[in-house]
């Protein structure tokens, strides 16, 4: 830092240089209107995401040259209120000898003197024989004003040694820090252990600059797929909740499906001792598109998640000429109810709601259109039930994203309880996963959904937070029909709105 003023490496200025000139391109009306996606190009996880001289932060893994995934910078994004982002220069760029290959994921906390520090992950390829790299990571630390940030002399903070033993050095990032109740640092970091499978690492530090290795605080035991990757750890309710992201996971009923999935435990955390007891685990979301989430307290005391919205194995659903891929999931605000994970959408949304149309008792066979019902960017409550609980419907549809062409169906059969979203109809040319089927709680045939519509996706929470279900989709917005459907009768309860940015 000279004086002021941080100097920034020529890769971040060349970086900050195309998206400020990109970035404007891009009309709104090809974007999300309120989740957040890339200024240019290439979006994955939420980093840093905080809170920080009056605004919310989010940092997010980024390649703005080209919409697919490459060396990664940090994107850089702040906001009032969580729903309305304004772009802030890239923050992060592959530009030292210890991070030449990557900026990978990580988090943010103020410091005692006002300064914001990052800690990533460094990522470096090391040649091994023939043509195999592989990536060597190793933890780093940024420190800057909110905009600008200067990467500290000493790193990497935390490299091969302070692994415990076994612990894999091509598999160690995405460093959540959080400061204690004491002033002091702690931060959880994920690692691939002897077994293959995954383990969460416990580090400490006094300043947040030194580090050091505290306990394994949580083992996979190759129960959870392999690698954990992007841990999370904060109270909730008086419990301890670890959000986790394993990779190449088995399916377990209905609960975890294959490839990247998503993980939530509920436990206990004993801070001296560095374990961690598991009382309860879940799925986070029960969709097809989320993953690596990070939490905030927002200043009035709740805990809000925001997760990538997006799965690595469906990427290829967008077009590569598309000028961004990748966007984050609504802020959601979490709690605990009967032992598990809520979710709910974050309540600033309810400041965008318009245009109410409400219908009651609605009785559905066959397919039904409601005047006033349609739209892409959409809040929409459904309630449905048997109309004749005797002789309840067999399946109930709603479908949107719709044209003569497209669609996007969620259904539900109230025999089997299962709720799935189908976006095979949605525009998709590839051949990746379409649907999910979901387990979910009836009684009496009664569902109780919200509904969230933005451009290109949707998010629906079922049974006021109790699970929640995301998936992207790229239909052309023409496609703005909603309708309805049941294979017997069923009764519904509709309300609607549009949601809007102004
Ligand atoms: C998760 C992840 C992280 C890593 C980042 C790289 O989606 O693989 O583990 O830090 O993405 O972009």
């Amino acid at each position: 830092m000279k004086g002021n003023v941080i100097m920034t490496s020529q890769t971040l200025r060349e970086a900050r240089k195309y998206e400020e000139a990109f970035g404007k391109l891009i009309k709104e009306e090809e974007r999300p209107d309120f989740h957040l996606s890339p200024r240019t190009g290439w979006m994955n996880d939420p980093n840093g995401f905080c809170y920080y001289k009056g605004k919310y932060h989010m940092f997010y893994q980024y390649y703005p040259y080209e919409s697919k995934w490459g060396p990664m910078h940090w994107g850089h994004a702040v906001s009032n209120d969580l729903l309305h982002w304004e772009y802030l220069p890239a923050a992060l760029a592959p530009d030292e000898t210890y991070d030449r290959d990557g900026c990978f994921s990580g988090s943010a906390v103020e410091l005692p003197d006002g300064r914001q520090l990052l800690m990533y992950t460094g990522v470096v390829k090391e040649h091994q024989k023939h043509d195999i790299y592989r990536e060597v990571q190793t933890q780093c630390i940024a420190v800057g004003d909110g905009i600008d940030y200067e990467k500290y002399t000493q790193n990497p903070v935390l490299d091969e040694k302070d692994l415990p033993e076994g612990g894999s050095r091509f598999d160690f990032r995405d460093p959540k820090m959080w400061r204690r109740a004491d002033g002091t640092y702690a931060c959880v970091i994920g690692n691939r252990p002897e077994d293959g499978s995954g383990q969460i690492l416990l580090y400490t530090s006094g300043d947040g600059f030194h580090w050091d290795f505290q306990s394994v605080l949580v083992s996979n035991h190759n129960r959870f797929g392999k690698m954990w990757e992007c841990p999370d750890i904060f109270e909730l309710d008086g419990k301890c909740v670890l959000l986790a992201s394993p990779q190449d996971m088995l399916p377990e009923g209905f609960e975890y499906h294959n490839g990247n999935g998503t993980l939530c435990l509920l436990g206990e955390f004993d801070e001296e001792t560095g374990t961690f007891h598991e009382i309860h685990n879940q799925s986070i979301d029960y969709g097809i598109d989320f993953y690596a989430p990070q939490t905030v307290l927002t200043p009035d005391g709740r805990r809000v998640m925001i997760g990538w919205m997006q799965n690595w194995d469906s990427c290829s659903i967008r077009p590569p000429e598309a000028p961004w891929l990748g966007q984050m999931s609504l802020p959601r605000e979490l709690s605990i109810k009967n032992g598990r994970l809520y979710q709910k959408p974050i309540r600033e949304l309810d400041g965008m709601r318009r245009n109410k149309v409400d219908y009651n008792d609605v009785t559905v066979s066959g397919i039904v259109r409601l005047d006033g019902v349609a739209g892409r960017i959409v809040d929409l409550e459904l309630t449905v039930r048997p109309f004749d609980l005797q002789n309840p419907y067999q399946k109930f549809a709603i479908r949107f994203a719709q044209n003569d062409r497209y669609y996007t169906a969620l259904s539900f059969r109230p025999r089997e309880s299962i709720l799935k979203v189908d976006r095979k109809f949605s525009g998709s040319r590839r051949a990746i996963i379409h649907q999910r089927r979901s387990l979910v709680n009836t009684t009496d045939g009664e569902l109780k959904l919200r509904i969230i519509l933005d451009r290109f996706s949707v998010e629906v929470f079922v049974n006021d937070g109790e699970q929640v279900l995301s998936a992207t989709m790229y239909t052309k917005q023409e496609a703005e029909g909603i309708s309805f459907f049941a294979d017997g009768t069923a009764n519904i309860d509709v309300v609607k709105y549009d949601l809007a940015a102004d």
